[in-house]
Order: C-alpha cells, then structure tokens, then sequence
C-alpha cells in the first residue's frame, strides 16, 4: 500500500496536524507510533487528545502502561517501551476493540498481539524543529483516513 508523508517544522504543526487527523477517527481505530526518543510521538498523541475533545493534560504514560481519556470517544494511551515482548496475553484486545481510538507508542514491542489492520506512523527527526512523519495504512479504512488526513 502507498505511504503518506508529511514535513512538520515545529512542534505546533505537529499538534495541529494530529490534531486535524482526530476528527477523521471512528471508534476502533488503532494507531502505532514510532519514533526514537524525543521524536515527537507523545506530541502527536497530544494533538490527537485535543482533536477528540479531551480537556485532561496527556502525559506520556511511561510508568504506566495504558491510559484512558475520556472525549468525543475513548482514548486509550498505551506506551509499552518498558515492556518485553515475553508473548503472554496482557488483554490488549479488550482495548483495540473497545470502541475508542487506541494509540500505541513503540508497538513493535508487542508485535504479536496487535491487531491485523492499524496505521502505523512513523516520525523521524531531520533537523533541530524538522520532523518527517510517514504513514503507512494497513486495511483499507487506513488508506481512507490516510486520503483524508494528508490532503
Ligand atoms: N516538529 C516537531 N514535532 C514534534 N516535536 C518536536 C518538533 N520539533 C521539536 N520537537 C520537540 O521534540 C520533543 C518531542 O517530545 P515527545 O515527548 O513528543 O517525543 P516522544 O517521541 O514521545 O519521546 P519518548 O520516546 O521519550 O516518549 C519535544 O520537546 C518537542 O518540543
Ligand atoms: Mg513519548
């Protein structure tokens, strides 16, 4: 499937641009997150929390391995970097079918228990303030959102 690729400048842009993404989301809708440390994951997280309405401040949920925002539907926050992959089932299903959007930073950590189709999105530093994001559908309702959010 095609990739979608965008060049965010600063912060801010990044926001807005997740931001504008949320009012594209359904409930059910997963998205991974990539990025090495300080890419701008939790940024982007922010922005989609502001997109769905969610008054609280997200945080990244380092020490805690999912987090729950309540707005125009369900956030569910997982950052599951401290995690190893040892194959058991946490029960991550119970979210990536609860009927909010799940957002997972670093889920290759837990590659065996995601879901068949998802975005996976990809952030990249190029410069100081300059940040490549990359999308990358899988399932056609991704592609959709895709067409909708880089256009
Ligand atoms: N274009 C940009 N988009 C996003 N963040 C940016 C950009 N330019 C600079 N930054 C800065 O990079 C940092 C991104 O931090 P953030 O917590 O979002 O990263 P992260 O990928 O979640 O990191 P971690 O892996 O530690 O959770 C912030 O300090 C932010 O201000
Ligand atoms: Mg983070």
């Amino acid at each position: 499937m095609n990739t979608y690729n965008w060049i965010s400048g600063s912060p801010e842009e990044t926001f807005t641009f997740a931001a504008k993404m949320a009012e594209h989301l359904k409930p059910g809708d997963v998205l991974l997150l990539e990025g090495d440390l300080g890419a701008g994951k939790t940024t982007f997280t922010k922005g989609i929390a502001k997109g769905l309405g969610i008054q609280r401040t997200v945080n990244s949920p380092t020490f805690t391995l999912i987090k729950e925002y309540r707005g125009r539907m369900p956030l569910y926050h997982m950052d599951v970097y401290r995690l190893e992959d040892s194959g058991e089932d946490l029960g991550f299903d119970e979210y990536f079918e609860g009927g909010g959007v799940t957002i997972v930073e670093w889920a290759h950590m837990i590659k065996d228990q995601l879901p068949d189709e998802y975005l996976e999105i990809s952030i990249r530093h190029l410069g100081d303030n300059r940040r490549s994001i990359e999308a990358k559908p899988n399932g056609k309702r991704y592609v959709l959102l895709c067409e909708e959010s880089f256009s």
